[in-house]
């Protein structure tokens, strides 16, 4: 064992009505009946679901998808971190590569959102990647290395949670191979360890895009993969379970 708490986190994006939240319900009446050993569990609803999610959370903790940087202000339409952490979040997802592209945010207002993320008592899951004409150019490492640098703040709480979503993985059934992910995994706790010390060497190195119960057994098994941060699979409890089943520490 590591150390590292690991984490499986399921990201429902712009998915789920109030009738969804049964599916939560299942995953905790699931995780009631077989708990997951030392595994910890996250579900990340749109932000309009968080508060009732928070209220049937049991055996996991609830996230939210995005927070403003700042603490309250004229952002219209924006929700800062401590309104999230008022409503029942603890962890918050940090630059989403859909939120890079959506809505063009930058390695910068990454870390400012993680920042405001730590300060409000919320866990920042922050997410990089490269795309695939990225990898094809043999840039994947250096470009991840670039993330890095500029969206993981050098101050914030202890707890520090960084997915790997390779963009050309996220919702396309594609997955690095099980080499792939540990070379990158390896490359980024070497880099967040010589620039943040134990904090970086204790962060949890998760990995996202297409994470599937087909081939979680495999990927969660990989060396300096800490967890999952789950898309699609995530929505039905069923395929989260399994997800959740497959790391090695669930039951132990
Ligand atoms: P996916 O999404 O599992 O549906 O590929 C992962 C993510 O975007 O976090």
């Amino acid at each position: 064992m590591t150390g590292r708490t690991p984490l499986i986190a399921g990201n429902w994006k712009m998915f789920g009505l109030k009738a969804d939240l049964a599916e939560l319900d299942a995953l905790a009446a699931a995780l009631a009946a077989h708990p997951p050993g030392a595994v910890e569990i996250v579900a990340c609803p749109p932000a309009t679901l968080i508060s009732e999610a928070a209220r049937r959370a049991r055996g996991f903790a609830v996230g939210a998808q995005d927070c403003h940087a700042e603490t309250e202000g004229a952002h219209t339409g924006d929700l800062s971190a401590r309104m999230l952490a008022e409503a029942g979040a603890s962890y918050v997802i940090a630059g989403h590569s859909e939120r890079r592209r959506d809505h063009g945010e930058t390695d910068f207002m990454i870390a400012a959102k993680a920042r405001a993320a730590a300060a409000a008592g919320l866990v920042p899951i922050i997410c990089v990647g490269e795309t695939l004409a990225e990898r094809e150019a043999g840039r994947a490492s250096e470009v991840v290395a670039d993330q890095l640098a500029g969206a993981v703040p050098a101050e914030g709480g202890a707890d520090l949670v960084i997915a790997y979503e390779p963009v050309w993985a996220i919702g396309t059934g594609l997955t690095p191979s099980a080499q792939e992910i540990a070379d990158m995994h390896g490359d980024m706790r070497r880099r967040l360890a010589a620039r943040l010390g134990p904090r970086g060497a204790g962060a949890r190195l998760l990995y996202g895009g297409s994470v599937k119960p087909a081939n979680a057994e495999e990927i969660l098994a990989v060396a300096d993969v800490d967890g999952a941060l789950v898309g699609g699979a995530s929505l039905k409890a069923h395929d989260f379970l399994a997800i959740i089943a497959a790391h090695p520490a669930a039951g132990a």
